[in-house]
């Protein structure tokens, strides 16, 4: 814990904190998309990191500040329902660690004083949000002198992070808790399980923003709830049409299926003989599945709140999302026997194709990162790609270490002081890009300390 996060507790709460959790970001090397499928998924925890000093409180309040005075300070109480602030505020991540721990802690008080100090860029792709999800629940826990299985705490914080509003699957919360350095971590679902997988000696990550902000509870989150929604849809056409014989609910549940991994030595033919349009009507799903439109809007298109997704104008493009999340489930598996044999141009090639179905398939890229991408290839990464939920963000690339400044200085002079300043003069980007472009290797997981 740094001193000026102690000293600024004592300051604002004028009492010593009573502990501290650390929690990492996260950069996803693989496996876009496809945890809320219930496939794998391969990400690192990085050095960028949450930290949060607290001391336990005899209420069940929660007072919370940040150090960054972007972030206002918020207090609410510890309950099994508690009210939204409004979209977007960072609190609502606090309230969703709190709300679902309060359905399993019994024990009276659970309140605390916290303050959050943050190094991991918001809005990036680096999952700043479900460190904050994570070290909010680590914090209540730590104020009752409580702890949890991490296995247990990362699911349960997978579906309460669902609050926010994204329906995002599980990935984030569970690198935050089993990170380890050196290592990536192969993270399975349904139910949660790892592996550890070597990363590679004398290679980092460089990752570099793109200056697009990408806030996956504000302008991305229709975008990002449309990707499951369609993948949902995507599982009852095969249901509809296959007629497994017990009925999917997520793409993945065909691993469990007869004769899978035989299909899935050739994925595109396998999606085409399911999915024969570019893109689906509300009634092209109802002709298929026999429900009616508004079971449909019921069964797999509601947000949060109850309120149906908007049909996309170019209607549902289910067959582009599930050649997308099988493939990618194709590449992961590839990416982790690559990383055992320390095959880094394999997984490089690997990250290439991945950034290519993210962007054609699933349509998560953005001018500004395939030209990120493009620079970073170009200036001999082994492989690049987006990272994370996309739209915006940041991209990444395996790079030589001996290679890190030559990668840098190009990703600086053709992104930073040339593409975006033409593309984009509305950015400033007259400052350091330290806090926009750095390289990391895999880091620890999250701990906790008392003091
Ligand atoms: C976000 C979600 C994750 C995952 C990624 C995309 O970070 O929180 O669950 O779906 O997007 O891979």
């Amino acid at each position: 814990m740094t001193d000026k996060i102690i000293e600024e507790f004592f300051n604002v709460y004028k009492k010593e904190p009573a502990f501290s959790v650390h929690v990492p970001g996260r950069v996803n090397l693989i496996g876009e998309h496809i945890d809320y499928n219930g496939f794998p998924v391969l990400p690192i925890s990085i050095p960028h990191s949450i930290t949060v000093a607290g001391s336990p409180r005899d209420d069940r309040t929660i007072h919370i500040r940040n150090c960054d005075p972007r972030f206002p300070a918020a207090s609410f109480e510890m309950s099994d329902s508690i009210p939204h602030s409004r979209h977007g505020h960072w609190v609502n991540y606090v309230k969703a660690a709190a709300q679902s721990l309060s359905s399993i802690l019994t024990f009276p008080g659970n309140g605390a004083d916290l303050l959050v100090e943050g190094s991991i860029p918001n809005s990036a792709g680096l999952s700043s949000s479900s460190a904050l999800v994570i070290a909010s629940a680590l914090s209540i826990l730590a104020a009752g002198k409580h702890s949890m299985d991490p296995i247990e705490l990362a699911e349960l914080m997978a579906k309460g992070e669902h609050y926010v509003g994204t329906q995002g699957g599980g990935m984030d919360q569970a690198i935050c808790l089993l990170g380890k350095e050196n290592y990536a971590v192969k993270i399975d679902f349904f139910p949660l399980r790892q592996q550890y997988v070597s990363f590679p000696k004398e290679y980092s990550m460089v990752v570099a923003h793109s200056l697009i902000r990408a806030a996956k509870t504000e302008n991305a989150l229709v975008h990002y709830n449309r990707r499951p929604a369609e993948c949902r849809l995507a599982a009852a056409i095969i249901n509809a049409v296959l007629k497994p014989e017990k009925p999917i609910t997520r793409l993945g549940d065909l691993r469990k299926t007869d004769g899978w991994d035989a299909k899935m030595e050739n994925p595109d033919d396998f999606v085409d003989s399911i999915f024969t349009r570019e893109s689906y009507t509300m009634g092209d799903v109802a002709g298929l599945t026999g429900e009616t439109a508004d079971q449909i809007t019921h069964k797999y298109l509601l947000m949060r709140d109850g309120t149906p997704m908007p049909v996309p104008r170019e209607g549902f493009l289910i067959r582009q999302r599930a050649l997308h999340v099988f493939t990618e489930a194709n590449r992961v598996h590839k990416s982790c026997i690559a990383l055992q044999d320390n095959d880094t141009g394999t997984f490089g090639s690997l990250m290439n194709a991945s950034h290519e179905s993210c962007d054609n398939n699933y349509g998560l890229s953005t001018p500004e990162l395939n030209k990120l991408v493009s620079i970073m290839r170009s200036h001999g990464a082994a492989g690049a790609r987006l990272t994370g939920a996309g739209f915006g963000g940041c991209a990444v690339a395996l790079v030589k270490d001996s290679d890190i400044r030559a990668i840098m200085q190009g990703v600086k002079d053709r992104y930073y002081n040339d593409y975006i300043r033409n593309e984009h003069p509305e950015i400033d980007e007259t400052g350091s890009t330290d806090d926009v472009l750095f390289a990391v290797k895999p880091s620890a997981g999250a701990t906790v300390r008392y003091f």
